[in-house]
This record gives structure tokens, C-alpha cells and sequence, in this order.
């Protein structure tokens, strides 16, 4: 399948796996690029330009096809050494940044000067119109359904995707809720040029999260995903547990007292115990409401054969609709 987003990357199939905190290791982002998707090592979770330079060449031992970066840009006391950041991407000759959060502005001049395709992740139209605007090359329009952090403006993906496909001139990839060959398909009916995965492509057997990560996806339906930390507008969208129903009995008993601090037990620093050491109530992990339609953990490989296997199928049977 041929779309701007294939094209753009050079990859075979138009579906990526997102950055993702302490799942985008270099083993799955090359088992999603050497599957023909665009796998992506999470900046943020290495931490140091150091750190960073050399998961990249870990990564690049794994596979020759293209893959991307993630660079997240939260509200944080002690920021992250973006330039350095940058430059080990630079000089890794990565070929795709995956950005996220604020506005990328600050790193745009560098990786666009270095030939670097730049593809912002948003959660409004507002804010791809804004990506569009800065010289972004391509956009992620990432629905309310979707693991991790929604925004704060609720809109699903059924009504977001056509309204940025009206909106944009650049090409966007769907993200939130994608699972699947109908996933895909409906994405393109929408106007997108393609498919970002995050909590589907955690479920498969090259993720380097411990196991019972996998099997609580797998486990868990539609409605077991919760939002937290609505009241400090930093709202994310988490698995539920332990931890996540003490979250939220604090957020309910402060209010809009709520303070960072009040809560900083259930969601501070959790990251690798529950996705390296399985402890599964230690705290908050981001997970979409897509848990309900993955029941299976295969390779990135059957899976984006799977998917496309899918798409296939539907686009025959509507082609025979149509011949009817
Ligand atoms: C465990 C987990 C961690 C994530 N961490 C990040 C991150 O660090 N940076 C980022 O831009 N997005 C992050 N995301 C969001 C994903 O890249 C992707 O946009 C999202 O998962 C799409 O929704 P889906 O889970 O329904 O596929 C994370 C998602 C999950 C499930």
C-alpha cells in the first residue's frame, strides 16, 4: 500500500508504533521497521544524549530499514537535555523525529536542517493546524480513545480524523483506538495516510516489557481503562488498578486542590517497575481503551502481516459492494 506517509518515511506498510515510555527500545522499534512499519525508540526514556547515541546504534544493529525518534516534551522542573538530545539523533542519522506535547518549535531549525522528516503528535485540530503552521512535515492525530495523554478537549477519533482531514494540507496518520485491518481502513476513509499504534504493538512478543504487562492488556476490555490527573490538566488515560483507584479517590477527596505532590506515589518514577519488573499496581501506566480488541500476542511481523492481510479483505469486499 502506497500513501504520502509511506512515501515520506520509506517504509512498506503506512503503520507506526509511537514512542513509548519504557517500551520503545531499540528491540521493538527494529522489529517494527524490519516488519515494514516505522518503529520508534522513546527519547525521554534513555534520558542522556549518551544514552540515547548508543540505543540508536543498538537499534541499528537490529535493522537496516528506517526508524524514528521520540521526543516528548512535558512540563518538567529539571528539563532534559534537548540540544544533546537532538544532536545524538542528528549524528545517529536517524532519518525520522516522532515529537510530542508542547510545541517543537525549539528543535525544528536542527532536525529540519539536518534533512530529518518531523511528525508532531497533536489531540485537537487546533494544534495540527499549529504543527502545519511551524513546518512540521506530517502530523499524528491522536484521538480521545488513545493510551497516554488525550488532551483535555475529548473529542473521538470518529469526529477528529475527518475534521483534520478537512483542515490539513499536510499528510496525518491516525492515532488512538488502532488495532486492526478495519482500523486501518477506516483511518484512510477518514483522510489519514496511515496508522500509529501504541498500546496494540505492547502486546507482541518483541516488546521488552515483562509479561505480565502483556497479559494485562490482553486481560483487560474497553472499559477498563481510567483518566487521571484531569484536575492539573495533564490528563492521561491508564490502565486501572491498585494504585489508579487510590489516585483517583485522592483527585475525588482534594478536588481542585489537587496537587502534583498529593499524588506523586501513584504516578512517579513507576514506569520501570511495572514494565520491567511486572509489578503491576506499583502505579499509573498510559493504556487505550483498544486494550478490548487485542486478545493475542504475536510478532510485529504477523501482526502488520495481519493487519494489512485485513485491510485486503475489506477493500475487496467493498469493491464487490460496489459491483453488486
Ligand atoms: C505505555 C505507554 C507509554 C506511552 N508513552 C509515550 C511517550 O513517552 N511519549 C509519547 O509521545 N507518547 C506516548 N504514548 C502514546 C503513544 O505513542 C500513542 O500515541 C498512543 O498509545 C496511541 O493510542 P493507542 O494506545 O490507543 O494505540 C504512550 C502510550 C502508552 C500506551
Amino acid at each position: 500500500m502506497k500513501t504520502a506517509i509511506t512515501e515520506m518515511f520509506g517504509i512498506q506498510h503506512p503503520i507506526i508504533q509511537g514512542g513509548m515510555h519504557f517500551v520503545g527500545f531499540a528491540e521493538l522499534a527494529a522489529a517494527v521497521s524490519n516488519a515494514g512499519g516505522l518503529g520508534i525508540i522513546t527519547g525521554l526514556t534513555q534520558g542522556t544524549p549518551e544514552k540515547l547515541a548508543n540505543e540508536i546504534a543498538r537499534c541499528k544493529n537490529m535493522t537496516d530499514k528506517p526508524f524514528g525518534v521520540n521526543l516528548t516534551f512535558l512540563p518538567s522542573l529539571t528539563p532534559p537535555d534537548y540540544p544533546g538530545l537532538v544532536k545524538a539523533i542528528i549524528d545517529g542519522g536517524v532519518k525520522v523525529v516522532e515529537t510530542a506535547g508542547r510545541n517543537p518549535a525549539q528543535v525544528l531549525p536542527a532536525l529540519k536542517g539536518a534533512g530529518i522528516k518531523v511528525i508532531h503528535k497533536c489531540t485537537s485540530v487546533r494544534h495540527s493546524l499549529k504543527a502545519q503552521e511551524i513546518g512540521c512535515d506530517a502530523v499524528s492525530v491522536d484521538g480521545f480513545e488513545c493510551g497516554g495523554h488525550p488532551g483535555e478537549d475529548d473529542v473521538p477519533n470518529f469526529i477528529l480524523l475527518p475534521r483534520a482531514a478537512d483542515e490539513l494540507e499536510i499528510p496525518f496518520v491516525s492515532s488512538g483506538g488502532m488495532a486492526d485491518g478495519r482500523s486501518l481502513i477506516a483511518s484512510l476513509a477518514f483522510g489519514a495516510a496511515g496508522m500509529n499504534m501504541g498500546t496494540r504493538f505492547i502486546a507482541t512478543k518483541e516488546a521488552p516489557v515483562h509479561e505480565n504487562v502483556k497479559q494485562a492488556i490482553v486481560a483487560a476490555s474497553e472499559l477498563d481503562t481510567r483518566l487521571v490527573m484531569r484536575s492539573l490538566r495533564n490528563t492521561e488515560r491508564v490502565m486501572t488498578n491498585a494504585a489508579v483507584e487510590e489516585l483517583l479517590r485522592i483527585e475525588k477527596e482534594k478536588g481542585d486542590d489537587l496537587k502534583f505532590e498529593d499524588i506523586v506515589e501513584q504516578v512517579a518514577g513507576v514506569y520501570p517497575r511495572i514494565m520491567l519488573e511486572g509489578d503491576m499496581d506499583k502505579g499509573a501506566w498510559s493504556c487505550g481503551m483498544v486494550a478490548g480488541l487485542i486478545h493475542d500476542i504475536p510478532t510485529c511481523q504477523e501482526l502488520i502481516e495481519r493487519i494489512m492481510r485485513e485491510a485486503e479483505a475489506i477493500i475487496a469486499r467493498l469493491n464487490a459492494m460496489q459491483a453488486a
